[in-house]
């Protein structure tokens, strides 16, 4: 376990920063292994480096990215509905945090929280949005954690009656429906019979989906093809940019967005002394986005260990906050 020295201002308070993650090793065998298949593909957590995770942030401004800004009312409407299941003296931890946008609503209404811990892969980005927390509330125990949530960890003891999780921002969909119940049952483990809250985007008319990951400024394309300008710039790869374009579909037998990156011509692309040959019109598949009914959802919490005890829905029933008990 490493700490990261922070740039200290005299009597300013700090947050906790513990890194967990290795750097560039497990990125070049994602990636020399994920191009070795016949459909190609990249882990979506690669495109966090930290311009991936601006741009992402960007992202979530977007007029046709509903689920930030529908989850956020969500939780700026039921926060204090939400704060009373939390309970008093608890821990919260935040997987996938980001900019940690949205704990920021929650905790005017939680009560004595004993820490936030933030757990997230994208270290620098981690850790700067930690300090700018910690600054803004100064009392409350931050504790950031670079790691990668799918591996089970152990969390800090910080005098908690008991943890409640938090997942927001449909992250949970970037799994397949098998992944999403293992990182269930590991996170109940982590939890040690807490509660966890996730984020759910629903299914919803196919146009709606289409717009959201095909935004009309090219922010989301952007994103994808940042994955490329980082294998470039971390492992030496030579990615034509301007050979490959964003795709991105709802595929309504998966109930699932797809995102790829399409290769404009036949081309070849060397990483660590690997040429591998792309068709004209081959893809890398880089993400999925799972969208789910409410009770389909549940079902599967419930197969992961949960007890589903409550959700909130907004009115056009565009997204779900759903509340899960330890079973
Ligand atoms: C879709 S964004 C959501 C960000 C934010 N929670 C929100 O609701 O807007 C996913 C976040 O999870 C992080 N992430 C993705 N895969 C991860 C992994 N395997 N382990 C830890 N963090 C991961 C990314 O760095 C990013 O901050």
């Amino acid at each position: 376990m490493t700490a990261i020295p922070e740039a200290k201002q005299p009597g300013a308070p700090e947050p906790r920063l513990i890194d967990l993650h290795p750097a560039a090793e497990p990125f070049l065998d994602a990636v020399l292994d994920g191009l070795s298949q016949d459909q190609k593909a990249i882990p979506s957590k690669f495109f966090y480096d930290r311009r991936g995770s601006e741009l992402f942030d960007q992202i979530t401004r977007l007029d046709e990215y509903y689920p930030t800004r529908t989850e956020k009312a969500l939780l700026k409407r039921f926060g204090p509905e939400i704060a009373e299941r939390v309970g008093a003296g608890a821990q919260l931890v935040e997987f996938g945090a980001g900019s940690a946008d949205k704990v920021r609503l929650l905790l005017a209404a939680l009560r004595d929280l004993s820490a936030y811990v933030a757990i997230d892969i994208s270290r620098d980005f981690l850790f700067a949005e930690a300090v700018e927390l910690q600054r803004a509330y100064p009392d409350l125990p931050v504790i950031a954690i670079c790691a990668d949530y799918t591996r089970r960890l152990d969390l800090p003891d910080t005098g908690h009656s008991r943890r409640v999780g938090l997942f927001p921002g449909s992250t949970i969909g970037n799994f397949s429906r098998p992944e999403a119940m293992r990182f269930l049952s590991t996170v109940r483990r982590m939890l040690e019979g807490g509660a966890f809250m996730v984020g759910v985007d629903l299914k919803k008319p196919t146009d709606l989906l289409n717009a959201a990951y095909n935004d009309a400024a090219g922010v989301t394309a952007a994103f994808n093809l940042n994955l490329l300008k980082r294998a470039n710039r971390e492992l030496g790869a030579d990615f034509d940019l301007a050979g490959f374009e964003h795709l991105a579909f709802y595929n309504e037998t998966e109930g699932q967005i797809e995102m790829h990156l399409r290769s404009l011509k036949p081309q070849q692309v060397t990483i660590a002394g690997r040429a591998f040959g792309f068709a004209q019109g081959e893809t890398i598949h880089t993400e999925i986005s799972s969208k789910y009914a409410v009770d389909e959802f549940q079902e599967l919490a419930r197969a992961a260990g949960f007890n589903p005890a409550g959700v909130w829905v907004d009115d056009a029933r565009l997204f779900s906050i759903h509340f899960l008990d330890s079973a």
